[in-house]
């Protein structure tokens, strides 16, 4: 999709948007365009356009006017980046709706900041999405209309500039939205460590450890989970070390599994098991971040990691009971081959920890069904933390941005419940209830003393059948906005 921003009404427009707030009339430049009060009077006698902040409006133009299609879309008092985010969203519904190619934003007809212009794009952008890849012999309808649109402004070279950064996160989130969109078939663990190398043209070093390599540095529990499939795992290292630094290292780990069967803990269909693809939501969103990061030169050293592996089921998968060694030398007892999320992540951030010391810890993951029973789909995902001020960053980051969590507990009586007789721990819990958290203990065990962690269960809210305010229906990306603010918000501290 094209954006752009003009100081410059194109001769002619296929349609064209004006914002208007909450004084009721019309101003600036829609005035001069309503010369015989037309767009007044359609204005006010639709019983569907209230002036209400984000309400739009289709007027098909007056014959003298070189349009078709005019919309009217209400910011009222809008002054937040994430709802003018969303109204460009629903501005993007809108103009598909129409069938409409190509359209021209009047942003001077109400003053807002050029950050505020721009986060109007963005929500156009994010909303304006189809993986639409393997779409061949159907019909156009599919696709969406919305080809391109310019944003004219006097102020224009300043939103061009402020959209920018929105843009590399914008990219982030759908690039994201492709990896958890494709099928296993063609997304497996070797494929997704060889898309990573994409951003190395980006600055970012890429290290990729192969099977051999994962063994001989102990790795077992990832291992454990891999070697039931033909595909064989990967984890990736993506170090975003900037030349000028303040020192603050950030580490992201993601649970990559490519496909989820349960392994020998086999799902069935009505656990949803071909929904199993967008397991790897937390390694998309950890590599869209660090492509947001890097594109956009944030002055602070990142580092993230993936574990890349298939659940699968065969000959030589793992038994529940089998106890594996993890790299951090702990053992597991491997009660249940369907909690291998936590087995993947515990190696991951355990290395990550050794090889990096990060100031700051997080982990993403598609990680219990439980996470969905507890918060649903009202847009909250996960969080959980060893530290109440990350956390609280993690909160603030979420409403700022969209991405929204709520905190859930950790604590030692839930701690016990992983405790195993025959090892260290084992990987389910011994207690019915409280799945989300009981994973997170787990996790919790593999971070080391004094680090400060936060773990985003986004098991919930990776993937939304039903589309949400800025997603269409399918995978939503989530995770990659959270993890780049609080990278930003590093730079700036
Ligand atoms: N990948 C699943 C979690 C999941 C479920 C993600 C539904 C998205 C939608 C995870 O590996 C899993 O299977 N968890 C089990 C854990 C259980 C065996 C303790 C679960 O939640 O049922
Ligand atoms: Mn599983
Ligand atoms: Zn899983």
């Amino acid at each position: 999709m094209i954006i752009k921003f003009l100081t410059d009404t194109p001769a002619k427009n296929e349609a064209v948007v004006y914002f208007v707030d909450n004084s009721k009339s019309i101003k600036g430049d829609l005035i001069n365009l309503d010369k015989d009060g037309q767009i007044t009077r359609a204005i006010n006698s639709s019983s569907a356009f209230s002036w209400k902040e984000g309400q739009i409006l289709h007027i098909l133009a007056p014959t003298y006017l070189d349009t078709a299609h005019i919309f009217i879309v209400s910011i009222a008092e809008c002054n937040s980046a994430v709802g003018i985010e969303r109204i460009g969203a629903k501005i993007a519904d809108s103009l598909n709706q129409y069938k409409i190619a190509s359209a021209s934003v009047f942003l001077d007809s109400i003053d807002l900041t050029p950050d505020l212009y721009a986060s109007f794009f963005f929500g156009i952008k994010l909303k304006n999405y189809v993986f639409s890849k393997y779409y061949v012999s159907k019909k156009d309808d599919y696709l969406k209309s919305l080809q391109s649109i310019s944003g004219i402004s006097k102020k224009a070279e300043e939103v061009s500039l402020k959209f920018d950064s929105l843009d590399a996160i914008a990219e982030g989130v759908l690039t994201a939205r492709d990896l958890v969109s494709e099928p296993a078939n063609v997304l497996f663990p070797k494929s997704f460590a060889d898309k990573c190398t994409d951003l190395r043209s980006l600055g970012v070093n890429v290290k990729i450890l192969d099977e051999s390599e994962m063994i001989k540095l102990g790795m077992g529990a990832l291992i454990g989970v891999a070697q039931g499939s033909a595909n064989k795992p990967y984890t990736v290292i993506m170090d975003w070390n900037p030349e000028v630094n303040n020192k603050k290292t950030i580490a992201m780990a993601g649970k990559g599994v490519c496909f989820d069967t349960g392994g020998l803990n086999i799902k069935s269909a009505a656990s949803n098991i071909a929904d199993m693809k967008d397991d790897m939501g937390g390694a998309a969103a950890v590599f869209g971040a660090m492509y947001a990061i890097a594109k956009q030169k944030l002055n602070v050293r990142v580092v993230g990691i993936i574990g890349l592996v298939e659940n699968s089921v065969s000959a030589t998968a793992q038994r529940p009971s089998d106890i594996v060694i993890t790299m951090s030398g702990q053992t597991v007892e491997v009660e249940n081959t369907d909690a291998e999320g936590r087995l993947v992540l515990s190696d991951i951030m355990w290395y990550v920890q050794e090889h990096y010391n990060p100031d700051y810890l997080f982990d993403i993951a598609t990680l219990t069904g439980a996470v969905t029973v507890a918060l649903g789909e009202g847009g909250y995902a996960g969080l959980f933390s060893n530290d109440d001020e990350l956390a609280s960053d993690v909160l603030r980051l979420g409403i700022q941005t969209g991405e929204e969590f709520w905190r859930l507990p950790l604590s030692e009586t839930y701690d016990k419940q992983i405790d195993s007789e025959i090892a260290d721990m084992r990987n389910t819990g011994t207690v019915r209830g409280g799945g989300a958290t009981i994973a997170a203990q787990f996790l919790q065990r593999f971070v080391q003393s004094g680090n400060k962690w936060a773990h985003l269960d986004i098991a919930n809210v990776a993937w939304n059948k039903r589309g949400t305010v800025i997603a269409p229906k399918g995978a939503t990306g989530f995770g990659v906005r959270i993890l780049e603010a609080f990278a930003k918000e590093c730079v700036s501290t």
